[in-house]
């Protein structure tokens, strides 16, 4: 065990962070879409800690986060369709899995002849990322398999004294993971995110769909992931005890009394973590959530919350 601090968003506290980063220790950190937990993408020893932190199983390829164009090409190789979404949507909640030059350690490629790039529009994390001068490998701030944390106590609470520091620097405002897309022969969907299909495809045309068999082995990509302790019931018409709601309703907790998606997403992780706590145990329902725009991605996670869980009898 060490003693987790607690930074502040300031130059002090990115300084600071920024040297325990240089210094191969693990520094959770904000982002637009879910806290991330940081660790020097070059350094074999500090990604590796990121695994032992998270208690994850395997070794998954994770994302290298960027703070600049000139980073992300040192990284990968951005052929004319890569340039396109980087000038349309970077900064911001996109991921492109693109072509490793190899200069990201094993470990963060899971040995793939192909990187995983985001360029994190939040300020807090681009100003960390440009003081360590490096980029930064950084899956969700969460112990394997549990829900993503939005908040910095939400970190604290699953790897308080497992890591070096956390900047706190309140809510994460999309509040679900980047959408990840593959540049293979065709532009693959690979995980829906904070970044809407149909804003990619109005630039250029319609996505592919991942084939199983082509998808690494990722946790994001496991079928239980996310997962509360409770029980969860989606699409539910009627309200179980503990009702997650969306638009008009009675519900125990509502992630969009007017019915936004945006709003819903933002809400999501705190949500799950909120019913979970109040339901103990008892089952918690879910209102129907739109498959659109942002309502993928929600419904991505919702479905991956209340899947069977690894481990548990059927
Ligand atoms: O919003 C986010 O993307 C957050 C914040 C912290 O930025 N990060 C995040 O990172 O979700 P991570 O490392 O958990 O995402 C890893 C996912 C894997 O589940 C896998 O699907 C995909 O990225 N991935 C990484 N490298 C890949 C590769 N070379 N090929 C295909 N997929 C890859
Ligand atoms: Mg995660």
């Amino acid at each position: 065990m060490e003693k987790t601090l607690i930074l502040r968003p300031d130059a002090a506290g990115i300084t600071e962070a920024a040297a325990l980063l240089r210094a191969g220790r693990l520094v959770a950190f904000p982002t637009e879409t879910v806290y991330g937990l940081g660790a020097d993408a070059t350094n074999d020893l500090a990604v590796a800690g990121i695994f032992a932190a998270k208690g994850r199983p395997r070794f998954n390829p994770l994302i290298a986060h960027v703070s600049s164009m000139e980073m992300a090409r040192g990284i990968a190789h951005f052929d004319a369709r890569a340039e396109a979404l980087a000038e349309a949507f970077w900064p911001g909640p996109l991921t492109l899995v693109l072509p490793s030059l190899g200069a990201v350690s094993d470990l963060v490629t899971a040995d793939l002849p192909t990187v995983a790039l985001r360029f994190p529009a939040h300020p807090t994390a681009r100003a960390l990322i440009a003081a360590v001068g490096r980029p930064l490998a950084a899956p969700s701030a969460n112990p394997s398999g549990k829900v993503s944390p939005t908040r910095a106590d939400h970190v604290l609470a699953g790897l308080s004294g497992r890591i070096a520091a956390v900047i706190d620097d309140g809510a994460s405002a999309v509040g679900v993971e980047s959408t990840i897309l593959g540049l293979f022969d065709q532009i693959t969907l690979l995980r829906p995110g904070g970044l809407s299909v149909e804003a990619i495809e109005a630039l250029v045309g319609p996505l592919a769909l991942a084939q199983a068999s082509s998808l690494p082995n990722a946790p994001g990509q496991l079928e239980s992931h996310y997962a509360p302790d409770a029980p969860i019931t989606l699409n539910a018409v009627t309200p179980g005890p503990v009702h997650i709601g969306f638009g008009p309703g009675p519900a125990t907790l509502n992630l969009s009394p007017r019915g936004d998606l945006t709003e819903a997403a933002a809400n999501l992780f705190h949500s799950l973590r909120e019913a979970d706590r109040l339901a103990a145990g008892r089952p918690i329902t879910v209102a129907p959530i739109p498959e659109t725009g942002l309502g993928r991605a929600i419904n991505d996670r919702l479905r991956r919350a209340a899947a069977p869980r690894p481990g548990t009898p059927e």
